[in-house]
C-alpha cells in the first residue's frame, strides 16, 4: 500500500474542504441541531461532501465512515474515518477554532492522521511509524515530568447531563492538580495540541471515531501516551479517551480515577 499517496489524497481532500469552510466562516446559511445543544450546519455538509468525493475518486473501493453520512460502504481493510468540521459549535459562533480530521485506517490499524485549520493555517500529519509534522516540520510532545507543571486541555460531551457529577469531579482534580485546564472545543486540535507540545494532556468521554482517529495517530507520533482512563490503550470505539506526553500518564489516571 503507497502510504504517501493516500497522505497526499488524504490531504488534498482537507485542503478542499477547508476551503469550503473558510469560505463559509461568517456566512453561516443553515444552523440546525442533531441534539439539544449539537449543531450541524450547511458548512458540515458541504465539506462532508468534498472529502468524500476526493477520496471516492482517488479511491472508489475504499470503505468511509463520515460523520453527517454515516458508513459508506467499501472494502473494510481499507477505510477512511471523517469528521468534516470539529468543532461546530465555535464555527457556528465565528469562532474560528475548528479543523478537518482525516484517518485512514488499514486492517484495524490507523495509518495515517491529517488535521487541518484553514483559519491558522495549520496543517498536522502523521503516518505510522513516520513520526509528526505541523506544516511539514517534526512535532514532538513536552518534556513536561509533572502534572503540577502541565497545562490541560479536556472537553466535554453534548450528553453532559448524563454522569454530570462524575464529569465535574474529574474536572476538579484535574483543575485543582495543574497550572490550568482549557476547553477549546475540538478534539482533534486538543490531541494535535498535545503533539506538539502546547498542552500536556487532554482528557474527554463519549467522543466519537471521527474525533480522535486521526489526532490520536498524531499524538502517538509525536511520542504521546494515548490510553483509556485504565491505562489500556485507546481505540476509536473506546468511550473514553486519556493522551499525554507520557511523563504524567499515570499522575493523570489516579486524577480521572477518584
Ligand atoms: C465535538 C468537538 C468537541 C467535543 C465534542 C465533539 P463536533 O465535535 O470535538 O471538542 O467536546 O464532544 O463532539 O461536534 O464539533 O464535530
Ligand atoms: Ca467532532
Ligand atoms: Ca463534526
Amino acid at each position: 500500500m503507497d502510504m504517501d499517496r493516500i497522505k497526499q489524497v488524504g490531504i488534498g481532500a482537507a485542503y478542499r474542504a477547508g476551503k469550503i469552510l473558510q469560505q463559509r466562516f461568517g456566512n453561516l446559511e443553515m444552523v440546525s441541531k442533531k441534539g439539544a445543544i449539537d449543531l450541524v450546519t450547511d458548512a458540515d455538509i458541504a465539506s462532508e461532501k468534498a472529502v468524500v468525493e476526493t477520496i471516492r475518486s482517488a479511491f472508489p473501493g475504499h470503505a468511509i465512515l463520515a460523520e453527517e453520512s454515516g458508513p459508506i460502504e467499501g472494502d473494510p481493510d481499507h477505510c477512511w474515518i471523517v469528521d468534516p468540521l470539529d468543532g461546530t459549535t465555535n464555527f457556528a459562533h465565528n469562532l474560528g477554532v475548528f479543523a478537518v480530521s482525516i484517518a485512514f485506517v488499514l486492517r484495524q490499524e490507523i495509518a495515517v492522521g491529517i488535521v487541518f485549520n484553514p483559519i491558522s493555517g495549520e496543517l498536522f500529519t502523521a503516518t505510522k511509524g513516520q513520526g509528526a509534522l505541523l506544516n511539514n516540520r517534526p512535532i514532538q510532545v513536552s518534556a513536561t515530568a509533572k502534572v503540577a507543571e502541565s497545562l490541560l486541555v479536556t472537553g466535554f460531551p453534548y450528553n453532559l447531563h448524563d454522569g454530570i457529577a462524575g464529569l465535574m469531579q474529574k474536572f476538579q482534580n484535574c483543575l485543582c492538580a495543574c497550572q490550568g485546564v482549557r476547553r477549546l472545543g475540538s478534539a482533534a486540535l486538543d490531541l494535535c495540541f498535545v503533539a506538539c507540545g502546547r498542552f500536556d494532556g487532554f482528557w474527554e468521554e463519549n467522543l466519537r471515531p471521527w474525533d480522535t482517529a486521526a489526532g490520536v495517530l498524531i499524538a502517538r507520533e509525536a511520542g504521546g501516551e494515548v490510553s483509556d482512563f485504565q491505562t489500556l490503550p485507546f481505540h476509536p470505539d473506546k468511550k473514553q479517551i486519556l493522551a499525554s506526553n507520557g511523563y504524567i500518564h499515570s499522575e493523570l489516571i489516579a486524577l480521572l480515577n477518584p
